[in-house]
């Protein structure tokens, strides 16, 4: 089938390249003579379009694209409440029940006239996108994540710039760390992978860094830090994922809603009174938290964010449905939205990465 109109939705958490994507998404669609739309906060725009005094599709054209490669955020607004396999819908008691309103969508992009849907996200993101494609939808999906979790892609953008930030940070702490004598924890985002407290640990010469993949033993970290106080060595860096967890334990989970994806959040907390008690030594504990979703993204992630968004508008052209755009460096594949969704990408424990931390005498608490 042809196409005349697409639209673009960005879902899930922000990542810095959203808007990226955007501008390639649109200039490659006009190049094209194609006409396109953004959806606003992912679904939303056309699930609750009463909501938005502007209505909830907003015609972009060059000027609405014009200077915001360079911008955090997205200009269409994104949520991780808007699935619309699972729709979070107050009942008369106020309580939230999920409720199955994606025929309802399917129809909504039908009466636009959208033929085709450019889907930016992460794995909730390319789930959703799999299911609509079941249901009839024409769509290519686009990844982002800070997290990097997503299968089937090398990377993710927004991943180096968050990795960026987070060395910066472990750069600053390590004068203060010194200055003061102390250990400072310093807690990264990831959900269940390790990506960004791995990578940024090893960047930012961290002492110790513990992972979701790696189940930790606190007297371990312990261990390297007596090491280092035997060397002279009397302050410590270590980096905690938000989804780590000591062996034998469970992640900290800060709340879990109906239509939402859990939140967590506190080990580094936790790490930090371990250690404290355990070494006598002072201990302060740094969330990073959303500011590694903030910010302009680097120039790797605007590169691929363009690349991705001008690859998503070329696979339609070829008459694609159903796939993802991936880096397999050094190009760009399209991958089945399956192959995205079958599992989450974690940090595989033989990867040059850990070996590299393991080689350096970096501790990951096992
Ligand atoms: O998936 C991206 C991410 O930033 C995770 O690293 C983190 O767990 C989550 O989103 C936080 O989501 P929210 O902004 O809803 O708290």
């Amino acid at each position: 089938m042809s196409i005349r109109r697409i639209a673009i939705t960005t879902g899930g958490g922000d990542a810095p390249g959203l808007n990226a994507v955007i501008r390639a998404v649109v200039l490659s669609a006009l190049n094209r003579g194609w006409e396109c739309l953004g959806i606003r906060d992912g679904y939303n725009g056309l699930l609750q379009p009463e909501e938005y005094a502007a209505g909830g599709l907003v015609h972009l054209d060059r000027e609405s694209v014009r200077g915001i490669t360079h911008l955090g955020g997205t200009i269409l607004g994104t949520t991780n409440r808007g699935n619309p396999l699972h729709y979070p819908v107050k009942d008369e008691a106020g309580n939230v029940q999920e409720v199955d309103r994606s025929d309802e969508l399917v129809a909504a992009v039908k009466a636009q006239g959208i033929d085709a849907v450019v889907s930016v996200g992460g794995d909730g993101s390319m789930a959703i996108a799999h299911a609509l494609v079941q249901k009839g939808l024409r769509i290519v999906g686009v990844p982002k994540t800070i997290d990097n979790d997503l299968n089937g892609t090398v990377i993710t953008f927004g991943f180096d710039t968050a990795v960026s930030f987070a060395t910066e940070c472990l750069d600053r702490l390590h004068s203060t760390a010194q200055a003061h004598r102390r250990v400072m924890v310093v807690e990264v985002m990831g959900r269940y992978a390790g990506w960004i407290a791995l990578n940024a640990g090893v960047s930012g010469t961290a002492d110790a860094i513990l992972i979701p993949e790696i189940p930790y033993d606190i007297h371990k970290v312990v261990k390297k830090i007596r090491e280092r106080e035997r060397l002279g060595l009397y302050f410590s860096i270590v980096v905690v994922a938000e989804g780590a967890h000591p062996a034998g334990g469970q992640r900290m989970v800060v709340s879990k809603q109906a239509g939402q994806a859990e939140r967590l959040g506190g080990i580094g907390y936790r790490v930090a009174a371990e250690l404290q008690e355990l070494t006598s030594r002072e201990t302060r504990a740094v969330v990073l938290g959303h500011l590694l979703r903030g910010g302009t993204p680097t120039t790797f992630d605007r590169l691929i964010a363009l690349r991705f968004g001008a690859a998503a508008v070329r696979a339609l052209d070829e008459g694609c449905g159903g796939c993802m755009v991936a880096l397999d460096p050094p190009t760009v594949r399209y991958v089945p939205l399956e192959e995205a969704t079958k599992r989450m990408k974690s940090v595989p424990l033989d990867c040059d990465t850990i070996l590299t931390a393991r080689d350096l005498g970096i501790s990951f608490g096992d």
